[in-house]
């Protein structure tokens, strides 16, 4: 049985901050943050937005009343989440409307989360065919205003379909994971922004990367010519290319040329998003998937994840007959064009203004936020959602 992506949704925050300004406050030279990281953008988000909004505005352009009827697993992959206790997939699962006899979870290993429901899922549909599991990955990238991180920082989300006869890629089953317990990023419990160990992180990223490819070439006889493009985890897009090249050298001049510019492609999104943590190798192969213009059907597509701490995995899917036709090209773009940018200035103002953590009620102003699902306020401890469309 073919089990894989039938439908992918995608959400970001409708305001940005452009690097070359940051960059100018920051009093850094621009083409470090445009060619150096390889980001042009960083999206923004609002105080009406948390990673279960996010979560949710990118599964509300995907579920349909089938889907509603269908899914019975919501697994909602994060590392920003909003309760050391209740998941964030039964909020999401309660703003979408999905039917009562569904389980929901939350799954957590830094930006790998997605990618663990994503096999859960695959599981879950191969022990009972007619089940679609809605998988979300969800972040909002937060290291720090004047911190090494800050341009590395980002928000978005990423809603997958899992089913069975998928309409968009087949995932295969082979993959090769790793782990290891290391201090690359973390963020403790009393700690609303990240850690990070710069350059080990980058280190251990491409290690882990060579790693399983080196695994999964040995245990599946495959190599770089195999695949039409690999997609990455992308914390900033320059992260994978840093990656690839170390293992690039191996194949023939047109494999090599065919994976950069696909590479290229798949970090388009990225570019003007920024890390959004465990959805990011979604939002990478969405790019590749909506942007390009000759990737046919039956490629092969590799995809690398990586979660700091960590755990890498290496894995692969082949692109479905018209494909093309069941992704939401058009409602991405003007997602991208609908955006506002705001100064460095405002972008600081809305990086501090935070929820209160002292147990007192807050009232948001949800009409200056564009997205149908968003945090309205808190009241007694408990977060309180909108979906506007209700
Ligand atoms: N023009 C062009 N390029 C320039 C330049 C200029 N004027 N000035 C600098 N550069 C280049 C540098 O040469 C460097 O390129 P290479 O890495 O290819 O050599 C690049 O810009 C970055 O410069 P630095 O290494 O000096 O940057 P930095 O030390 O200030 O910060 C960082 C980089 C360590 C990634 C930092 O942003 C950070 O800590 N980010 C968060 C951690 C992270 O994203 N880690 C990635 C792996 S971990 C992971 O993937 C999980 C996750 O999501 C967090």
């Amino acid at each position: 049985m073919k089990i894989g992506i039938d439908k992918i949704g995608f959400y970001t925050p409708h305001i940005y901050v452009d690097m070359n300004k940051l960059a100018v406050a920051r009093n850094v030279e621009p083409e470090k943050f445009t060619i150096g990281i390889g980001q042009d953008k960083m999206a923004v988000p609002p105080i009406t937005q948390d990673s279960v909004t996010l979560g949710a505005n990118a599964a509300l352009e995907i579920i349909d009343q089938a889907d509603k009827e269908a899914i019975d697993f919501v697994i909602f992959g994060t590392e920003t989440g909003i309760d050391h206790s209740k998941s964030g997939a039964v909020y999401i699962h309660h703003l979408l409307g999905l039917k009562p006899n569904a389980r929901c979870v939350e799954v957590k290993h830094a930006c790998y989360g997605a990618t663990a429901g994503i096999q859960m899922a695959k599981g879950h549909v191969a022990l009972n065919p007619e089940s679609k599991v809605l998988v979300i990955g969800s972040d909002i990238a937060r290291y720090g205003l004047n911190t090494g991180g800050e341009s590395t920082q980002g928000a978005g989300a990423v809603a997958l379909l899992i089913s069975a006869n998928p309409r968009i890629m087949t995932l295969e089953n082979k993959s090769v994971s790793l782990t290891a317990d290391i201090m690359d990023f973390w963020r403790p419990l009393y700690s609303d922004k990240a850690l990070v160990d710069g350059k080990f992180s980058n280190e251990q990223y491409i290690s882990f990367f060579q790693k399983v490819w080196e695994k999964y070439k040995e245990e599946t006889g495959m190599d770089l010519e195999d695949f039409e493009a690999i997609c990455y985890h992308l914390p900033y897009t320059k992260m994978g290319l840093k990656a690839m090249r170390t293992v690039l050298g191996d194949a023939p001049e047109e494999v090599q040329e065919r994976l950069k510019e696909h590479y290229r492609i798949s970090t388009l999104y990225n570019r003007n998003v920024g890390n959004i943590y465990t959805g990011s190798l979604y939002l990478s192969l969405l790019s590749l998937l909506e942007l390009n213009d000759d990737i046919k059907a039956g490629s092969r597509i590799g995809m690398f994840s990586y979660g700091s701490g960590a755990v890498g995995e290496f894995f692969s899917g082949i692109l479905e007959e018209n494909y093309k036709e069941h992704l939401l090209v058009k409602e991405h773009k003007d997602l991208f064009e609908s955006r506002k940018e705001v100064t460095v200035e405002e972008y600081e103002q809305i990086f501090e203004k935070t929820l209160p953590t002292d147990g007192s009620n807050i009232e948001l102003d949800i009409n200056e936020d564009s997205a149908t699902i968003c945090l309205s306020g808190l009241t007694d401890d408990m977060r309180q959602y909108v979906n506007k469309m209700r």
